[in-house]
């Protein structure tokens, strides 16, 4: 609270409230705009979310943003609100552990509500006045009136800020720190081995797939059909032996998992180009020169499959590769060939890069090309319990127990 010279009293307001579309999405978008996501003084990645400031939420089954308008009541007479931070949160279910089926083959998966807070916001010049907790508290509120067991939030292991407000403030713990795995798209094509076959599955094959061999994942979404179905999602591809298979001898999902072959993978991919860009901010001219030079050289003789950097420094795209897994000696060969072929997809849409995340545990991992400078080695992911509810049982309490293998990262919030 302030007294003016005049006597009047002032006293600044911030009041969280539900996003409305028709009259936030500019000033949502400029907040947006003038934050970096990480630590400054250094490259930092900048998000343009071409018009939809509720994009990275609105494919989960439920979900909402919040943004924190500030005003100055004087005397009772309100002036000009602005807003000054946003949030977006979704609620949906996931496996949390899993247990064994009566005949002791199969685990079977344990589901509980999950939260997720993403895209929480502060402009730069309102920030350390409590705003960001104040999102957050609100959010949480929402979570609990709809019965959600756990929140979680992913943040960099270095962005000091998020990861204090969220263990010191707010209660979260450190759980799990999957990796972000960033290939660029070449202007070439990336050869991938004539021995391997891919091939597309049915949707509904797919589904069958993901449900028999990865329900018991952690954080794999009971709806994954709707994640399939959604119009994003690419396609999911298997890849085999070219001994095995042929495209056209796919026998459908039942006859491929009731006899697998020896070696088998699988992973879909996820348009994000549609739903967001990215551009990477605070290079040198040095920098940005040496790199577009790499791209010419690509261009102009693609036959050498020169490793050029994209155009990073302008808005790009990505697609996401998502649901990854295999079995057998040759897994990790499989979801190379899988990852060659995603990044010529990736190529022919246009994209700057495409990406996975995958447990830092994942076997799979040394199958997947990538670049150390563009991926994120520690993702951090906090988790918090929010309520006394028990549909995790024989788990415990989720948020103390060791991590898996594998996760499944879900495309919808990426
Ligand atoms: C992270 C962010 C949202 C924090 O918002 P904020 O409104 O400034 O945070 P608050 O004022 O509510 O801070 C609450 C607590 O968080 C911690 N915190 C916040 N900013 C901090 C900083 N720069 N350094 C260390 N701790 C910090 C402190 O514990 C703080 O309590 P204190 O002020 O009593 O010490 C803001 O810095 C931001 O928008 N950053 C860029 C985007 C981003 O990184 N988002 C998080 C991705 S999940």
């Amino acid at each position: 609270m302030v007294v003016a010279d005049s006597g009047a009293v002032e006293v600044v307001v911030v009041e969280v409230r539900e996003f409305d579309p028709e009259r936030d999405c500019s000033e949502v978008e400029d907040v947006e705009r003038r934050c970096e996501v990480g630590p400054g003084g250094k490259l930092s990645l900048f998000t343009d979310l071409l018009g939809d400031p509720i994009c990275r939420v609105r494919h989960s089954p439920t979900y909402l943003m919040l943004v924190a308008e500030m005003f100055v009541d004087k005397d009772g007479d309100e002036e000009e609100r602005k807003i000054v931070g946003m949030i977006r949160g979704c609620i949906k279910t996931v496996t949390c552990g899993k247990k064994l089926s009566r005949n002791g083959k199969n685990p079977l998966p344990i589901y509980t509500k999950l939260a997720y807070i993403l895209g929480l916001r502060v402009s730069p010049s309102h920030r350390r006045m409590k705003i960001g907790l104040k999102l957050v508290k609100k959010m949480e509120e929402w979570f609990r009136e709809n019965d959600a067991e756990y929140s979680y939030i992913a943040t960099e292991n270095d962005n000091q800020a998020s990861v204090k407000l969220f263990t010191d403030k707010c209660g979260y713990s450190k759980f799990r720190t999957p990796s972000i795995l960033v290939q660029p798209v070449f202007a070439h094509r990336v050869r991938v081995s004539s021995r391997v076959t891919i091939i597309k599955l049915p949707a509904s094959d797919a589904e069958s797939l993901y449900r028999r061999r990865f329900s018991s994942t952690e954080f794999f979404p009971r709806d994954i059909d709707s994640v399939l179905k959604n119009r994003l999602n690419l396609g999911t591809f298997v890849a085999v032996s070219s001994e095995s298979y042929c495209a056209e001898s796919w026998p459908g999902a039942d006859m491929f998992l009731a006899d697998p072959p020896e070696s088998w993978a699988v992973l879909s991919v996820w348009n994000c180009k549609d739903v967001f860009k990215l551009e990477v901010r605070g290079a040198s001219l040095v920098r940005k020169g040496f790199c577009k030079t790499t791209r010419i050289m690509d261009r102009a003789f693609p036959w050498l499959h020169l490793p050029s950097v994209p155009g990073l420094f302008r808005p790009f795209g990505l697609h996401l590769m998502y649901g990854l897994g295999g079995e057998g000696p040759m897994a990790v060969k499989l979801t190379k060939a899988l990852c060659g072929f995603a990044h010529n997809l990736a190529k022919e849409h246009g994209c700057g890069v495409v990406a996975t995340e995958v447990s830092s545990l994942e076997p799979l991992r040394l199958g997947i090309p990538h670049w150390k400078k563009l991926s994120c080695s520690e993702d951090l992911w906090c988790i918090k319990r929010l309520g006394g509810g028990s549909s995790d049982g024989s788990v415990g309490d989720w948020t103390n127990s060791p991590p898996g293998l594998s996760i499944f990262v879900d495309p919808r919030e990426f």
